[in-house]
């Protein structure tokens, strides 16, 4: 399987900001950015609405991405946004199956049907997230969780042939907590994630797979993942807001 070497950083804003603060934000990571050099990939999820005015003010070497796609194409569904509106608007990332929208919006039934439309529909790139919670882990039921998740949402996939994923494993009791998963544990996820999709589609290689890890990631304990090849970079939250430290984790990792 071919794991692309190049790492990968995403801010995901969440819904922690208005236009204006989005628009703020974009413009002080892209002029702490200029200052920097760095060969990973950066990119920034804000809410639908901020997107187009996100990607006016972004420095350009800096992706954007939305939090979410409608599983459906085009047609009555009210409230949704396309696939092919993200696309027109430069988007070159989706979020999908974070755990808020699994717990929040009952997204569990939809994530395959989301990865279906994008994977064979476009050229974004799904970024599906993964995680168990503190109740799961506890039992020892991780990896089980694991494998049930990524089984679901990559159901409705025949091949990942010639198409990039990324696959971000993300605890739910690490997101947003300030509790963070051992190095040792994460490198075992993210090697199990990597043995499942080869499973799961090894005569359809090759592929372009990265595993990135998410929860709590800040400047203070983002070091401690450095030097981890399985590790591919970083879906973070909270830290993404705070411009100088987003662009020091990138920077520095
Ligand atoms: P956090 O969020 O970094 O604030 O824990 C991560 C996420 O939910 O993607």
């Amino acid at each position: 399987m071919k794991d692309i070497s190049k790492k990968i950083i995403i801010g995901n804003w969440k819904m922690n900001l208005d236009f204006k603060s989005s628009i703020s934000l974009t413009k002080k990571i892209s002029q702490n950015f200029s200052k920097i050099k760095t060969s990973h990939e950066v990119v920034v999820l804000p809410d639908f609405l901020s997107l187009s005015g996100v990607s006016k003010n972004l420095n350009k070497k800096i992706f954007y991405g939305s939090q979410d796609v409608s599983p459906f194409s085009r047609g009555a569904y009210t409230g949704e946004v396309s696939l092919e509106a993200l696309s027109q608007i430069g988007c070159k990332f989706v979020l999908i199956g974070h755990s808020e929208r699994r717990q929040y919006f009952s997204d569990d039934d939809i994530i395959s049907y989301k990865m279906k439309n994008v994977l064979e529909n476009s050229k974004i790139t799904p970024i599906l997230c993964v995680g168990e919670t503190w109740d799961q882990k506890k039992s020892n039921q991780t990896l089980k969780v694991i494998n049930q998740q990524i089984k679901a949402a990559l159901a409705k996939i025949k091949t990942l042939k010639n198409k990039k994923i990324i696959i971000a494993y993300e605890p739910v009791w690490a997101i947003g907590s300030g509790k963070i998963v051992s190095v040792e544990e994460a490198v075992l996820v993210h090697q199990e994630i990597k043995k499942i999709i080869n499973k799961m589609f090894k005569d359809k290689l090759p592929l372009d797979l990265r595993v990135i890890y998410g929860g709590s990631v800040n400047l203070s304990n983002f070091i401690e993942f450095k030097n981890q090849p399985d590790i591919s970079g970083f879906l973070i939250g909270g830290a993404s807001l705070k411009a100088s430290d987003f662009v020091k984790i990138i920077n520095k990792f």
